[in-house]
């Protein structure tokens, strides 16, 4: 695997790679950013990563300082996986002396996560637009675990005619249902056992929505519940439509997205589930 570390060494690497596949992230990698690197070889010549903890779109009492980085495991992980160049630049080669130049997307950039951590998407727009023009990919993948992000760059690259396909990989969780993050290993054992409840709740709205329940007040307030019997505090639970994330009263035969935020302790938690669509009746 290449290691390229500054913008130039980027482009001769990526020059003789042909289609490429990339997989942006801030390291800490698991089992589900390995199932995209995986999913980024499907049609692509090559698999490019880039790990880079960005400073722009942490808020200023948030987990900058702290955020894992285990750059060693990461890139024996990464040459284990067969990926081709690895970007791992300092803040310095993305943000040089006089850097100053901000990506903001509308709405959809200031609801939800947006409104909690203003700002953050601004951060993510700007990096991922300069690590695309750095790397050039073909093919870009993205979590849905971070539903909201997906949109926000699916907005972006829609908007500014980017030239890079956006592609979504699935969520992976743990066996009781905690969803894959490189922050769940802040949670304490405790909050570990606790944190199900995000899935928990996730789960039973959905089966209520299977069985014929459509209001959002009663899929929210069920989720709800289950994070009541935690010492869960939310910042929201969303029920939205799953292109514009606005929120709905009633969710229509289209389906929706249920996602949410909840701090156990000092970490802070995401998790969505897509309500499928109904079958025509
Ligand atoms: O999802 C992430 O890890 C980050 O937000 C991303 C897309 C790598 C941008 O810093």
């Amino acid at each position: 695997m290449k290691i390229a570390r500054t913008v130039a060494e980027v482009r001769a690497a990526r020059a003789t790679l042909g289609r490429l596949g990339f997989v942006p992230t801030m390291g800490a990698l698991h089992d589900g950013h390995m199932s995209l690197m995986a999913a980024a070889r499907d049609g692509c010549d090559a698999v490019a990563a880039s790990i880079f903890v960005n400073p722009t779109q942490f808020g200023p009492n948030e987990d900058l300082s702290r955020y894992p980085r285990p750059i060693e495991a990461d890139i024996a992980r990464l040459e284990a996986a067969g990926v081709e160049m690895l970007f791992l630049p300092t803040v310095d080669i993305v943000y040089p002396h006089g850097f100053d130049t901000r990506i903001e997307v509308g709405a959809i950039a200031n609801r939800l996560e947006g409104a909690v951590r203003p700002g953050h998407f601004s951060g993510v727009a700007t990096v991922v637009n300069k690590l695309f023009n750095i790397v050039a990919p073909d093919v870009a993948w993205f979590g849905q675990k971070d539903v909201q992000q997906t949109r926000v760059i699916l907005q972006m690259v829609r908007d500014l005619d980017l030239p890079v396909e956006i592609r979504i990989g699935a969520t992976l969780r743990e066996a009781d249902g905690l969803a894959l993050s490189s922050r769940n290993v802040y949670l304490s054992a405790g909050d570990r056992a606790e944190a199900v409840a995000l899935y928990r709740g996730l789960a039973a709205a959905e089966a209520a929505w299977a069985g014929g329940e459509a209001r959002t007040a009663t899929l929210r307030s069920l989720i709800a519940t289950e994070i009541a019997t935690t010492g869960g505090v939310v910042d929201y639970i969303s029920i939205a439509d799953g292109d514009t994330l606005e929120e709905l009263d009633a969710v229509p035969d289209a389906g929706a997205v249920m996602s949410l935020a909840v701090r156990y302790g000092t970490t802070r938690l995401i998790d969505n589930l897509v309500l499928a669509p109904r079958a025509a009746r």
